[in-house]
């Protein structure tokens, strides 16, 4: 293979790579001063739907730390928010939906998300493509079920209790809200890689919530109408918080990538998935404490990641936004140098 050929793309597909890429979960965001000082007067979703500052958000940790993959600047609430739901996203809250859904009649009220509608994000893409050379560009959707988790709970949630409600006791407006969700993720994705990114990343990152029997009955078989639809051969990686016991289940929803929290080692999460590459996992609680402890946990990492098809350098969710960004630059020194 052509030595060309981002790192991001070698290490998805398996292939022999002179060290791990990293970029992180969450990197373009509220752990950086620029990024404050650029949001200081833009609402979250303004700032979502304005394709220079998406730009200029989504090349600022590229810029600061040299990660090997930019992750766009958006959120997974942005394709519902153009679609016509009504939400918005409250700082120190996250996304609260004004009508939450819970009967077919709310499920009917949903519209396709026309894809004119996002014409900012695509727009943002390509001002991306004009800057980025060797760092990959990674688009990214909410998968179903964490996008139905805000819409019926009307917000942010601790058990998910309305949402399991829902699936269990009216299974048929659950699945027509996911596939409603399914074929509004499926229609964003694709304007992201009709626009050139390099990868998606689908998040379902409530997954965990759920039994592996459940997640097969309720979840997966959305999650692959999304990931199957997609035209265009990039690779696919798909993440959840808590997923151990459904790894395997959500490597069967057409992906290339497993995205891993910190909770299964990757040596044991390459058992479980075999013949695909693997995301993380440093947990993200570890960059608050000394170097020499980030030190000795990135390496550990490294190695169970040795295991894995492929590897890709990140941490198990995202990044906290009390986190020191230089503790960030040193990681990817590191993992450059390993
Ligand atoms: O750097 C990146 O990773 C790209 C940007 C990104 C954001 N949201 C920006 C954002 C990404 C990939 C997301 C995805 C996202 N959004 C997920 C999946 C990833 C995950 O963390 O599991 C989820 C569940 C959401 C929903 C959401 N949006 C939450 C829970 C919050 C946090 C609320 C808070 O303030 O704590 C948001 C808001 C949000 N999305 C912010 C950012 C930078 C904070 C807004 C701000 O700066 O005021």
């Amino acid at each position: 293979m052509d030595d060309t050929t981002k790192l991001l793309l070698r290490a998805a597909r398996g292939e022999a790579v002179p060290h791990a890429p990293v970029w992180f979960m969450r990197q373009a965001g509220r752990s950086l001063p620029e990024y404050r000082a650029l949001r200081a007067d833009i609402g979250m979703l303004e700032s979502c739907r304005r394709p220079d500052l998406v730009c200029e958000i989504t090349l600022q940790p590229v810029r600061r730390h040299g990660v090997d993959a930019a992750i766009l600047f958006s959120d997974i609430v942005v394709p519902l928010q153009a679609a016509g739901i009504d939400l918005d996203i409250v700082a120190g809250t996250g996304p609260v939906v004004a009508n939450p859904v819970r009967t077919m009649a709310d499920v009917e009220e949903i519209r396709e998300l026309d894809p004119a509608a996002v014409g900012f994000v695509a727009e943002a893409i390509r001002l991306l493509l004009a800057e980025l050379d060797r760092t990959a560009l990674i688009g990214f959707a909410g998968a179903p079920f964490t996008l139905a988790s805000y819409l019926v709970e009307g917000g942010p949630s601790r058990h998910h209790a309305k949402t399991k409600a829902l699936m269990y006791g009216a299974p048929d407006v659950w699945h027509a809200l996911c596939a409603a969700l399914a074929d509004i993720t499926r229609t964003f994705l694709q304007v992201q890689v009709d626009a050139g990114v390099d990868a998606i990343q689908l998040f379902d990152s409530w997954a965990g919530a759920l039994s592996e029997a459940d997640y097969r009955r309720y979840v997966l078989p959305h999650s692959r109408a999304v990931l199957g639809g997609i035209v265009g051969k990039i690779p696919k990686i798909h993440f959840g918080v808590g997923t151990a016991e459904l790894l395997p289940a959500m490597s069967e929803a057409g992906v290339d990538v497993i995205g891993v929290d910190w909770r299964t080692p990757l040596d044991v999460a390459a058992g479980r998935v075999p013949g695909k590459s693997l995301q993380g996992n440093l947990d993200p609680c570890v960059l608050l404490a000394p170097w020499e402890v980030v030190e000795q946990e990135a390496r550990r990492v490294l190695a169970e990641g040795t295991k894995a098809h492929g590897h890709i350098f990140n941490l198990g969710h995202g990044v906290l936004p009390e986190t020191d960004p230089d503790m960030l630059t040193r990681l990817v020194d590191l993992i450059h140098s390993t």
